[in-house]
């Protein structure tokens, strides 16, 4: 579906960047991107969905390039559009619209689609957003915020969808019922996350980032969040120093992981 080839991109002045990336998301695939703070994962995220391109290595979507200038091309870009979408780690930025109804309604309209007043209030009470329906989006809480980018980017029924750390601003009942709805759907999901609890129940393969933005390992979930060294060489397990009677005791703990310790 989604093919990057020796991908390599680094952010003016940043000191780390995407190294050598190369990656296939075949469709269906739940994929989970782990990896510490600033290693690389909204960057892989965007260069995904086509909002920035590799300085190096190339990126195709269904066999053809993933480039400035076939995005150029209007037939190639609405439909990529519509069918790759990327849930933002902070959402502010794609709301705009004077309602949380318009803004469902929004993506379907843009695309002509017959029933955009139906897909907004599908999606509308999928994620409880009903009484919110006529607000506008700027007063709504953090988690709401999310919610309802979630339900404008669900409206448009995309075939990958990219979340940028989802679960940071949702509350539990929320994760839940997106992993249950993205487990049981046909849809190929992106995700990349801290929530080691959520990348176990959702994700069906992961991709480990080491700190310098290069793959560590692809392979399973369980496999990856059994492997403390690996987690560790991640930046993702954390040393803990311990008191006992006096003797200190350094063990490796992973938060959010019970069967690591
Ligand atoms: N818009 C930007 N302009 C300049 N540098 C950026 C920009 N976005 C990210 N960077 C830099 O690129 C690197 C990768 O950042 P990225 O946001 O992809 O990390 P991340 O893995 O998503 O981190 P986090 O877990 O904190 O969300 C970091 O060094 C960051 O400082
Ligand atoms: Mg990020």
């Amino acid at each position: 579906m989604i093919e990057l080839d020796k991908v390599s991109y680094r952010w003016p002045d940043a000191e780390t960047g995407l190294e050598n990336v190369t990656l296939k998301v075949a469709p269906g695939d739940k994929l989970v991107i782990l990896g510490a703070n600033g290693c690389g994962k909204s960057t892989l995220l965007k260069l995904m969905n086509g909002l920035v391109f590799p300085d190096d290595g190339t990126l195709a979507w269904e066999g053809a390039s993933l480039t400035r200038e076939h995005l150029k091309d209007r037939d190639f870009a609405r439909a990529f559009r519509r069918r790759c979408v990327l849930l933002f780690q902070h959402p502010e930025a794609m709301l705009f619209n004077p309602t949380v109804r318009d803004e469902i309604a929004y993506g379907p309209r843009q695309l002509g689609l017959p029933d955009a007043e139906a897909r907004a209030a599908r999606w509308a009470a999928e994620l409880g957003l009903v009484p919110l329906l006529d607000k506008p989006p700027f007063l709504l809480s953090g988690g709401q915020k999310q919610k309802l980018a979630l339900a404008c980017l669900l409206a448009l029924d995309p075939d990958l969808l990219l979340l940028d750390e989802p679960s940071a601003s949702l509350d539990p009942a929320t994760v839940g019922w997106l992993v249950d709805t993205l487990v049981h759907s046909e849809r190929t999901v992106v995700v990349s996350t801290h929530n080691l609890s959520m990348a176990a129940e959702l994700g069906n393969r992961c991709v480990v980032l080491g700190q310098r933005g290069e793959i560590l390992f692809d392979g399973p979930v369980r496999m990856a969040l059994s492997g403390v060294s690996l987690l560790e060489k991640a930046g993702l397990a954390h040393r803990h120093r311990h008191k006992h009677g006096g003797v200190e005791h350094v063990h490796t703990h992973v938060h959010d992981w019970e069967s690591s310790r």
